[in-house]
């Protein structure tokens, strides 16, 4: 599995740690940036990851910002893209089984290194259940077609 990684400056240490945690447990990562702590600006990283995703080159995208919001805002705005900030290990595994979240974004300023992990992998440990969901789903896909 291929999955894209982004962040601002806000998010760049907790990002380099999913980068890390990943790529221990077998996936393959690529990091889009940012590559320092100077100050940038996140919906740079959310396209440039949002992107990558819904080409198909990437599975899934993980994006870090300080609160895990403006940049899952900004990567919502790419057509097929379902990004979800996520805090707590509970609702990582529903943006999967129920929201089929493609991108899990999180907060550096919000959440802690150990927390985070398990929320990664709470997220990658989980599939869409299809079902009911997809019906839900598919009309978010509807309200984005009228809408993006
Ligand atoms: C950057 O200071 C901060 O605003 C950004 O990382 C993020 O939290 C925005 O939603």
């Amino acid at each position: 599995m291929k999955i894209a990684l982004g962040s601002d400056h806000g998010g760049f240490h907790l990002k380099n740690a999913v980068k890390k945690h990943l790529e221990e447990k077998g996936f393959e990562t690529y990091d889009f940036g940012t590559y320092s702590l100077e100050s940038c600006d996140y919906p740079d990283y959310a396209e440039r990851v949002a992107e990558a995703v819904v080409s198909g080159e990437y599975d899934f995208g993980v994006l870090v910002c300080g609160t895990g919001l403006g940049i899952s805002i900004a990567a919502n705005k790419v057509k097929g893209v379902i990004a979800a900030p996520v805090s707590d290990t509970f609702s990582a595994e529903m943006a999967k089984k129920h929201n089929n979240a493609n991108i899990l974004a999180m907060g550096e300023r919000v959440v802690g290194e150990g927390l985070a992990m398990k929320i990664v992998d709470a997220f990658f440990d989980a599939s869409f259940e299809g079902g009911r969901h997809e019906k839900r789903v598919n009309k978010i896909k509807a309200i984005e077609s009228k809408n993006l």
